[in-house]
């Protein structure tokens, strides 16, 4: 039997009822803040990732779907191409690619799947979706002011209320720009130089070609000497420093709570200033709802122009599985189930569901193969509101037996009154 690759895995119903009813939150609240659609590819070159996520991570290092392509197009051939494993490298290419900068200040959210070859448990997968937003454009634009990075943070608390989530915390640091991290990048190695030895292969490497990465290490004999290192907190710049007590000033005055963590830094090369975490405690191990930051040099960085810009993705898998309400009661039932009874009876009920469903009326539909008995059991069990019944002198009368499965109660109602009788209860 072919079963669905490890690490990937099919949402059904009702599941995916809860999924549609995260994603339409998401975008009424996109809505409210002004941000509009974008939708990427779901692959690019392997250098869009290589250059923006950055060569030393674990996401390109270990993780990611890359082949190289074979086209009968010369052009095609040999190419090196990547299943995106995030979205912010795809939607900065397209900003250059468009220059969008001619637009001003650009407010854009995606919602789709993404790849990372990671084990897979309880909130981790190989495919998984995020719900993104980025904020991008030229300084003029005002894509630099710790207005955005807190518009975005209260964004993010707006949506986890609205869906009901509760005991989430928010974990915000600085990680400063080019100018500190050149000094907190050699305190680091300083550092690491007599203690790396002891530390992990993947350690050892990153204590000489990017220092940074060494808190991304998830192996325990290394913790007590990751506490030990400089916090990039005591390397900020003037402007840097400002930038973040912009925005915390500005969280306080709005009342949203937060958590600052000096150790946060993330696990992609590209982010600047502002870096933060939502973190929900039932989540277990993997207790990351989402993730995001500034990162105000990747345009740059890509060969695009200057373009301050931050955003962030939260992983709709994990905000799915931190939803209290049950699929069940997020589904949308039926209104009527439509009981043909006796020969013939097929068409007349295909007519009556074709006009109920003309007034915005959800209808089901039996099988005159069916007995009464188990059309009602049916429609019951599928938790129709109503059953209609369709037989020789229900047609003959333009008169329906509909009946509330809740209530027990039957009535009989006119043709021209069904769509009004169903709805209206
Ligand atoms: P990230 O922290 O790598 O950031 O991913 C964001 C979120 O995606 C995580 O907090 C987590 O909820 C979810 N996630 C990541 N990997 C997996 C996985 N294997 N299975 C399930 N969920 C996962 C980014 O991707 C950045 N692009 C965010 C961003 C946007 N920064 C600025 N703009």
């Amino acid at each position: 039997m072919i079963k669905a690759v490890r690490g990937t895995r099919d949402l059904l119903p009702p599941d995916t009822a809860l999924w549609n009813h995260v994603e339409a939150s998401a975008r009424e609240v996109f809505r409210l803040y002004n941000f509009h659609e974008i939708r990427t590819p779901i692959f690019e070159e392997t250098q869009l990732f290589a250059r923006s996520v950055g060569e030393e991570t674990d996401i390109v290092s270990k993780e990611m779907y890359t082949w190289e392509d074979h086209g009968r197009a010369e052009s095609d051939r040999g190419q090196s191409l990547t299943l995106r494993p995030e979205n912010t490298a795809g939607i900065v290419r397209a900003y250059i690619e468009h220059k969008l900068e001619t637009r001003g200040l650009n407010k854009l959210y995606a919602i789709g799947p993404m790849f990372r070859r990671e084990r897979p448990q309880k909130g981790r997968y190989r495919q998984f979706y995020q719900i993104d937003a980025e904020v991008i454009g030229p300084q003029s634009s005002g894509s630099d002011s710790a207005v955005r990075d807190a518009e975005l943070l209260e964004l993010l608390a707006t949506l986890l209320d609205r869906l009901g989530i509760k005991g989430w915390t928010l974990q915000l640091n600085s990680v400063g720009c080019s100018n500190d991290r050149a000094a907190y990048n050699e305190a680091l190695r300083k550092a690491l130089e007599p203690v790396k030895d002891n530390m992990c292969v993947d350690c050892q490497r990153r204590a000489v070609t990017n220092p940074l990465r060494v808190f991304d290490c998830k192996v325990p004999e290394d913790q007590p000497i990751i506490e030990t290192l400089p916090r990039i907190s005591q390397f900020l710049d003037e402007p840097c420093s400002q930038h973040f007590e912009q925005v915390q000033s500005i969280l306080k005055a709005i009342g949203l709570p937060y958590q600052l963590n000096d150790r946060l830094v993330r696990g992609l090369d590209y982010y600047t200033r502002t870096a933060f975490e939502f973190t929900h405690g039932a989540l277990g191990a993997q207790n990351a709802i989402l993730g995001g930051g500034r990162y105000d040099g990747l345009s740059e960085a890509l060969g695009g122009p200057s373009a301050p810009g931050i955003g962030f993705a939260i992983g709709e898998d994990r905000l799915v599985l931190a939803l209290s309400e049950s699929a069940e009661s997020v589904q949308k039932k039926p209104d009527v189930y439509i009981a043909p009874l006796g020969a013939g009876m097929d068409q007349e009920a295909a007519r009556l569901a074709r006009e109920l469903r003309s007034h915005n009326i959800v209808a089901e539909l039996g099988s005159e193969s069916f007995r009464l008995k188990k059309s009602l059991e049916i429609a019951s069990k599928i938790g129709a509101r109503f059953a209609l019944i369709v037989g020789e002198n229900e047609v003959k009368t333009d008169t329906f037996a509909l009946k509330n499965l809740a209530l027990g109660e039957q009535l009989s109602v006119p043709r021209v009154e069904l769509a009004r009788k169903i709805a209206g209860g």
